[in-house]
């Protein structure tokens, strides 16, 4: 019979400033999302193309309230409990326990505030995976150290996680270094702080940055061994595999080339050094990265220990530049792929193109996977109680696990878990919306923030906390 493994962690996942609100509640510093608005402004911004170091009134900034976690998080967790959550994936704001990123001591406030959440968690038989950071870098170290372009950076993440390692030491044991680590080269300022002037070379800088992230990945990933031998450190992806518009030998190749753009991260950190692919990219856009002695021994000796990542869609590329339909995806718009549905954001949907990636995935780097996310977001019409009918979901969801078990059953791939991204609805990353929602849990709030946030269960509710029950045999 087909199964998943005894004590495969279903849960679901979210994101400090998607969801908390409180921004700055309890200490809590300013941090790079906080001023990232909704509305037209919202890409220019991400992009580090548009400066915005503080928060105007000309602009709705979602994350100011969000769906406030931070006033309801035993509510919440209680209706994750009650679905039979086996795991709970939440990232730490950074800027709550370091409000200005480079303060000697952290603040009790912050600290505490998830402290109760693991407890609150743990409570319920959750086991907490933490994202340290989740598009997410004070806005104090983005005004005085240009943020990741800085070396310093490193120096001020390893405070971050000596602090949460030693503190939470006996109560998470699953820790993802950076949300989405490729996000860095297609959103920059979102993903990394980075905010570009007049003159920059600005791939240069990227890959610079993405040199001191994975620094700081592999310090992390030493320091937690050190302080819990037990601790599980992973990467974390935004994955989906590209697929050749035909089988002209120049499609499969460009497709080839768009995927190692983002396995690059992965590359060095699950296999410890910059694949020989890279060093030649880098060669020929005239990138020098600064190495500091002992960078390569440090990758080489401070792999992951699983491989995680985020899966909405597949992807689709051409060497022919007349083929050039597209449509939106996971930030990076990709060709439309004629095979597929897409959602009514255009993200195409392609539950076999999971098999496909995790296949890629295991092959390359024969580590657990874990995915962290992965959904549908869509209009809900809930009814006078907040009762959403949403088969749409259930749908999605169904045939991404069915995809999911038989890359387990049929193809031998380990795999962890499974939480699909904004179990409870929150706001969007890409667009700021509330309105494109992924939750089992409905939240009463709309784009422009007006809402009583109550709660309420939507079908999908139920049906997952059978999935759950059955560990994935009814679906
Ligand atoms: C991933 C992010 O990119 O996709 C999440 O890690 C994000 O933060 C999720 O919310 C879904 O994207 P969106 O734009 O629909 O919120």
């Amino acid at each position: 019979m087909s199964r998943l493994p005894e004590g495969f962690l279903w849960g679901g996942a979210t994101a400090a400033n998607q969801l908390e609100g409180a921004y700055l509640e309890g200490g809590k510093g300013l941090s790079t999302v906080d001023v990232v608005p909704a509305g037209k402004d919202r890409f220019p911004v991400a992009l580090g193309k548009m400066k915005m170091f503080e928060c105007d009134e000309n602009h709705y900034y979602p994350s100011h309230e969000a769906i406030d976690f931070y006033h309801n998080y035993k509510e919440d967790i209680a209706l994750f409990g009650e679905m039979g959550f086996k795991t709970f994936r939440l990232s730490l704001a950074w800027s709550r326990i370091f409000p200005n990123g480079d303060d000697e001591t952290p603040n009790e406030e912050g600290l505490k505030f998830y402290e109760d959440i693991f407890d609150e968690c743990l409570k319920y038989g959750i086991e907490p995976l933490v994202t340290i950071t989740h598009f997410d870098v004070p806005m104090n170290l983005v005004k005085t150290v240009g943020s990741w372009r800085s070396r310093k950076m490193v120096g001020y993440y390893e405070r971050l996680c000596t602090t949460i390692f030693m503190r939470y030491k006996d109560k998470v044991k699953y820790w993802l270094t950076f949300n989405e680590i490729n996000m860095l080269l297609h959103l920059p300022f979102m993903g990394a702080g980075l905010v570009f002037e007049e003159g920059d070379d600005v791939e240069a800088i990227k890959y610079q940055a993405a040199h001191h992230q994975l620094i700081a990945s592999a310090k992390a990933t030493k320091i937690a061994h050190e302080i819990n031998p037990n601790f599980k450190i992973g990467c974390m992806l935004a994955a989906g595999n590209t697929y050749a518009n035909t089988c002209a030998p120049e499609d499969v190749w460009k497709s080839m080339e768009k995927d190692r753009e983002n396995y690059f991260f992965i590359d060095v950190q699950s296999r410890g050094e910059y694949p020989n692919y890279a060093k030649k990219m880098l060669e020929k856009l005239n990138i020098n990265i600064k190495m500091e002695n002992g960078d390569l021994e440090l990758l080489k000796e401070n792999t992951v220990d699983f491989i995680s990542f985020s899966y909405y869609s597949s992807r689709l590329t051409s060497a022919d530049p007349e083929i050039n339909a597209q449509t939106e995806g996971n930030v990076f718009a990709t060709l439309k792929n004629p095979h597929l549905k897409a959602s009514e954001w255009g993200w195409q949907i392609d539950p076999l193109g999971l098999r496909i990636t995790m296949n890629a995935m295991y092959d390359r780097y024969q580590k657990p996977l874990f995915i962290v996310e992965n959904g549908l977001g869509a209009v809900d019409n809930p009814d006078e109680n907040g009762y959403v009918e949403d088969d749409y979901r259930i749908e999605y969801l169904r045939e991404h696990i069915k995809a999911m078990k038989d890359a387990v059953n049929e193809d031998g791939v380990e795999l962890m878990g499974y939480t699909p991204w904004g179990c409870i609805d929150l706001v969007s990353a890409s667009t700021g919306e509330m309105k494109k929602r992924y939750g089992f849990i409905y939240v009463d709030k709309d784009n422009e923030g007006k809402g009583t946030l109550k709660r309420s269960k939507k079908k999908s509710f139920n049906w997952y906390k059978k999935v759950i029950e059955s560990n994935g045999e009814i679906l």
